[in-house]
């Protein structure tokens, strides 16, 4: 967790550093700070809270220099206060660090530390690398950096500058995302690429275990031990304004707004001439053969993705007929599955950094399994690692709560089991086209939801009074219902269950109560009439339920309960990525009438780099 950047070159680094730490604002925003080589040396400055703090203390305390590390904080080990902000100091004040990850030994060290007489002001575990560096310090600040972090165990990106050296920026990754960026006369790094765009395309990711040394005019590669490597130098297509809020109130509201887009992006390319198939030839380790010999599949993914995985088994288990597994990633490891050569193991991750699918990724590997990864971010760790990668094109997502990503990876899962499914010779190409000419017409229909927004808002508002709420659905509806609840929940702060409606009667039924708000998804054709005897359970009780449902079953639904907005019609495995939507800005509209700050709700970060 957390967002790191550093400057060398020309400019006042101080508005570098803040302009990057405002497009990593996502990963943290508990406090911020930088350093920055002044003619009075290096000085810091921190501000607990938002970044607009620490920009407000720099207005007042400026700081002028052309070289300078920055920081904002997702807290870990500490509070958020202006002592546990980065960037941390050694002593001496010579030495400034800034740290991404966790260190998990900190705790010894630190005692090793301060039995040597190292003073140390704040509970972070990141402390100890300043002190570290400084105690190996002997006039090369690289070999420095080397020698501390073979002390230190964990996952960490580091930006690390000292005094005695104003011409040198140091960077190191070991299992924390960072990229440098390369301009004329001036170098950068970044925890991620939209941090650095303004001022460069032409990027290095950094591998594990691998560190940049930058100047104004060179970037040198290395390993950790200190062998020179060298790297292809990725040109980045993307312009700064995709990563702005190009006229919305929000990145949210942005992000939603570009799920046709998003669609459409991640079909492009991807589908036969005439919708005669699926050309996934991104797949390179899981060739048709070794398709046919998948017996099982893990589905492994955390919060919105872990949803998306929901459907996924759906999709598959659907069209391929084999069992389908969907795990929390963070449970994965630690219920020693059963992962054989013959199981597919499919990661998802809109970031591809995050710790706990990483981690579920590294076990499934160790246990010989082909591993997929669904991703949105080209080069993240999970797609560097995974087998193959089929690439979510919704550009990147800066507001916590993920839509575009979400969305587009329900697309991925549909490419892929109709690929599978062709490529195993399990479907006919009458049906294959059917089902792509359905997905085909996906992106209008949501511009058609989108436009009905105003209907959603004014349900959401009524909503928003509310401090309960409940979301029910069967089958892929109810996965549905799931991502919903959790989208209120993270922005709105309204606590909302998720319940399979068949099982409301098993315990859940007794919350229902006079006026208590239910959201019921209608949406799948063999299920209405189960639906509707459910919808009717929660009524005799008080509850007072909004349908989500489709034109097809509108009429029948409408009947049933005290409100309806009414879905374009697809197939009944396709539906998620339509009735998804009005859930989305509900949950917007909700955020924003109990006046919260939709794109960094409290508590939560874009990238959760931490176990
Ligand atoms: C919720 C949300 C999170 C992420 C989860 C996994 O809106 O965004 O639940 O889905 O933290 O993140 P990624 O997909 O980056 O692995």
């Amino acid at each position: 967790m957390c967002g790191i950047v550093g400057y060398i070159g020309a400019r006042n680094s101080q508005e570098v550093l803040l302009d990057g730490l405002s497009k990593l604002e996502y990963r943290g925003y508990d406090s911020a700070g930088i350093a920055v080589f002044t003619n009075e040396g290096l000085q810091i400055r921190k501000a607990q809270g938002r970044l607009a703090n620490l920009a407000t203390r720099l207005e007042d305390e400026p700081l002028a220099g052309g070289v300078g590390i920055g920081h904002t904080r997702w807290a870990t080990h500490g509070k958020p206060s202006d002592e546990n902000s980065h960037p941390h100091t050694d002593a001496t004040m010579k030495f400034s660090v800034v740290h991404n990850g966790i260190i998990e030994n900190y705790m010894e060290l630190k005692e090793e530390l301060m039995a040597q007489g190292v003073p140390f002001i704040s509970e972070t575990d990141t402390e100890v690398i300043s002190h570290l560096i400084a105690r190996e310090y002997d006039g090369d600040i690289v070999k420095a950096v080397q020698r501390a972090i073979t002390y230190i165990r964990g996952a960490f990106a580091l930006g690390v500058l000292t005094e005695y050296e104003p011409d040198r920026l140091v960077a190191v990754r070991c299992a924390s995302p960072l990229v440098i960026g390369i301009g004329e006369g001036e170098n950068f790094i970044g925890s991620d690429i939209p941090a650095i765009l303004q001022y460069t395309r032409r990027v290095y990711i950094l591998n594990d275990n691998e560190m940049a040394v930058l100047t104004k005019e060179a970037v040198e590669l290395m390993t950790i031990e200190g062998n020179s490597i060298s790297r292809e130098m990725i040109v980045v297509d993307w312009d700064a304004m995709t990563a702005e809020k190009g006229g919305y109130d929000h990145f949210m509201l942005k992000e939603i707004h570009e799920q046709p887009k998003a669609y459409r992006d991640t079909m492009r390319g991807r589908l036969q001439e005439g919708l005669s198939g699926v050309k996934l030839t991104e797949l390179k380790v899981l060739t048709n053969e070794r398709l046919r010999e998948i017996r099982n599949v893990h589905i492994v993914a955390c919060g919105t993705a872990y949803h998306a995985g929901l459907v996924g088994r759906t999709l598959i288990e659907q069209a391929i007929r084999i069992p389908v597994e969907t795990d929390v990633a963070s449970e994965y490891r630690y219920r020693n599955p059963i992962i054989t050569p013959e199981t597919l193991v499919i990661v998802v991750s809109q970031s591809g950094e995050t710790a706990d699918t990483l981690a579920a990724l590294r076990e499934a590997k160790r246990c010989g399994a082909a591993v997929l990864a669904i991703t949105n971010v080209v080069g993240s760790s999970v797609a560097r690692e995974a087998d193959d990668t089929i690439v979510t094109w919704a550009g990147p997502e800066i507001a916590v709560a993920s839509t575009k990503a979400y969305t587009s990876q329900l697309i991925a899962f549909m490419l892929l089991s109709l690929y599978w499914a062709e490529q195993t010779g399990r479907m006919g190409a009458a049906e294959l086209r059917h089902q792509l000419a359905a997905m085909e017409a996906l992106p209008e229909q949501v511009e058609s939801i989108l436009t009905q927004a105003d209907e959603l808002k004014r349900v959401a508002e009524e909503m928003a009074a509310h401090d309960n709420l409940f979301f029910i659905g069967r089958g892929v509806d109810y996965a549905v219902a799931m991502e919903g609840s959790l989208k209120l929940k993270e922005i709105s702060y309204i606590h909302s269950e998720a319940y399979a409606a068949g099982e409301l009667k098993h315990g859940t039924l007794a919350l229902i109560e006079e006026g208590i708000p239910v959201i019921a998804l209608v949406t799948q054709s063999s299920l209405v009439e189960k639906m509707i005897s459910n919808i009717k359970e929660v009524k005799a009780r008080g509850g007072v339920v909004y349908a989500v449902t489709d034109k097809a079953h509108a009429e029948l639904v409408s009947k049933a309960v005290d409100g309806t907005f009414v879905l374009p019609t697809t197939l009944a495995h396709l539906s998620p990525a339509l009735s998804v939507i009005p859930l989305q800005l509900i949950s917007y509209y909700a955020s924003l009438a109990r006046g919260n700050d939709v794109d960094k709700p409290r508590n939560l970060a874009k990238s959760v780099t931490v176990e």
